[in-house]
């Protein structure tokens, strides 16, 4: 495996889905949990040091450890990670005279150690990359040669041929350095790698890996009808089968027909031992008179929690829970701030479940990002319409329906939501969209129906389009689909007289409306 170093750089994620679209295996550890014991234990085939805020001249800049450097294995460093790997190394780091942010042009010295890291590059001559950076390197390390240049960057590429050694000024993992894909691809070649991690393979170690975890234990399976939660419960099932028992915690606020299909899907389909607890009247009981959003948010999350525990202690002896934890939120982030972030929204989660219920934790999607979770739901034979559905949040429709909820309201927005979806799958437009959904608005408004005046509620369709939900835009649809879709959601619906469509960016909107 590959281990990339974490200095705080914004983009640290994406050298890991550069190496994965490469088919190799790496992790992302912060530079605080990495120190010689942990490269030891962790036993790296290449090291990549990241970018970061910091600056080496710094009295408390964060180094990797001199061992990074004594393994014998390739290392790479990224700007941050090239000055570290600098200093360390006996070379010299100035601050910059100009700081460099942006667009640059980068041409090969002709140095003949080169070849290897360069390979496809250059074809044209120059290869465009993006600097960001302040401080710079102006004296090399022992055993240093430049092997790329720009105008602003004497050392954009450095290396150290014989001990395997390369560091860039730039940043090759960002999308605005064309070919950074090949430098760190060819890091890798040389480091050893083959590119030969493929779901496949990755599916069966993971089966093996929890199979060894768990051994005759029963496992208890929290299933929210999303991708994350049913590919790990249908990959535990294939390690373990009945040992693994699901349950679905229907609180009342799932879509149209949700609820059938995620039942019958895991027990028809998959066999799969499932407990449906149907609880929409605990919880609708309980989110009476409640609007505030926040209030809404926890009150869901603790019911979840009562009744997810009540069920499990049915099912007797588990010692295990399993949950579809992603790689994303796993990445321990680097902060040097230290302040506590803002919380915008509580999220719905189980976290607190285990300790409370004394279970250890099964994660078999610790290591993926969402698309290989896709990739992997894929392999275990789980419908694509299923796969590429839209993220739905774990407090359901009540985050949908600004204000109080009723059971009238949810079942206007259920049927204003399955057409304005239904429109959208129609138009062949699902799989270009994040997410898209109908918001039933707490207003009610005058309209004109045949000869008659209506008194009904007004809604707002959301679709966006975002990578992994942090930032989004709306998605621009066409007047045409926009007036089709509002047409036929007031004569289908009753209840709703007025659509609206709301255009709001995140930052500084949010997805949801609460
Ligand atoms: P916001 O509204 O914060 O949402 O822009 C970002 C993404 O997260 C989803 N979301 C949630 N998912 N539990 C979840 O599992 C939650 O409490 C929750 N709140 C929002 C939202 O649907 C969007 O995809």
């Amino acid at each position: 495996r590959l281990l990339i170093i974490d200095f705080g750089s914004q983009v640290t994620q994406l050298i890991a889905r550069r190496l994965r679209e490469a088919n190799v295996y790496c992790e992302i550890h912060p530079f605080q949990a990495v120190d010689s014991a942990f490269l030891e234990e962790f036993n790296p085939r290449a090291i990549i040091l990241s970018g970061g805020p910091r600056s080496v001249l710094d009295d408390e800049a964060p180094m990797p450890p001199m061992k990074v450097y004594e393994m014998d294995v390739p290392v790479l460093g990224i700007c941050y990670g090239q000055q570290a790997m600098m200093q360390q190394l006996g070379g010299k780091v100035e601050s910059g005279h100009h700081r460099e942010f942006g667009r640059a042009f980068v041409e090969p010295t002709g140095a003949h150690t080169s070849d290897r890291i360069f390979r496809g590059l250059f074809s044209h001559g120059k290869e465009e990359v993006w600097m960001s950076h302040g401080d710079r390197v102006t004296a090399l390390a022992p055993g240093f040669e430049v092997i790329g240049t720009s105008p602003n960057a004497p050392y954009a590429i450095v290396c150290d041929e014989d001990r395997r050694f390369f560091a860039t000024q730039f940043h090759p993992e960002v999308h605005h350095t064309p070919n950074g894909r090949l430098i760190l691809q060819n890091f890798t070649r040389l480091a050893g790698f083959s590119g030969d991690w493929t779901m496949g393979a990755y599916k069966a170690e993971a089966i093996a890996k929890i199979r060894k975890q768990v051994g005759d234990s029963k496992v208890i399976c929290g299933l929210s009808g999303g991708v994350d939660s049913s590919v790990a419960a249908v990959l535990i099932h294939e390690a373990i089968g009945d040992q693994l028992t699901c349950v679905f915690v229907d609180h009342g606020l799932m879509r149209q027909n949700e609820a059938d299909e995620v039942v019958s899907m895991f027990r028809d389909n998959y066999n799969i031992p499932l407990i449906h607890a149907d609880e929409a009247d605990l919880f609708l009981g309980e989110l009476e008179g409640v609007s505030d959003p926040e209030v809404k948010r926890k009150t869901i999350g603790r019911l979840f929690i009562d009744v997810f525990q009540k069920h499990a202690g049915d099912i007797g002896g588990a010692e295990f829970l399993a949950q579809g934890t992603l790689y994303p939120d796993v990445i321990e982030s680097v902060s040097f701030s230290g302040g506590p972030s803002v919380t915008i929204k509580s999220h719905h989660n189980v976290g607190g479940l285990p300790e409370k219920m004394g279970l250890k934790l099964v994660e078999p999607l610790r290591e993926l990002f969402k698309d290989e979770v896709r990739a992997l739901g894929h392999e275990l034979g789980l419908p694509d319409s299923f796969i590429g559905r839209h993220p739905f949040p774990g407090p359901g429709l009540a985050i949908r329906c600004p204000g109080e909820i009723t059971r009238d309201k949810l079942e206007i927005l259920r049927k204003a939501d399955a057409v304005y979806i239904d429109q959208i799958r129609k138009h062949g437009l699902y799989d270009e969209i994040w997410q898209a959904f109908v918001a039933l608005l707490p207003v009610r408004t005058v309209g004109v129906m045949g000869d008659g005046r209506t008194y009904d509620y007004a809604c707002a369709l959301r679709a966006v389009t975002s990578v992994d939900g942090m930032t989004a835009d709306y998605y621009p649809f066409t007047h045409e689909f926009l007036g089709e879709t509002a047409s036929r959601i007031i004569n289908e619906v009753n209840g709703i007289n007025r659509v609206t469509y709301d255009i709001t960016s995140k930052p500084p909107g949010t997805i949801e409306w609460e």
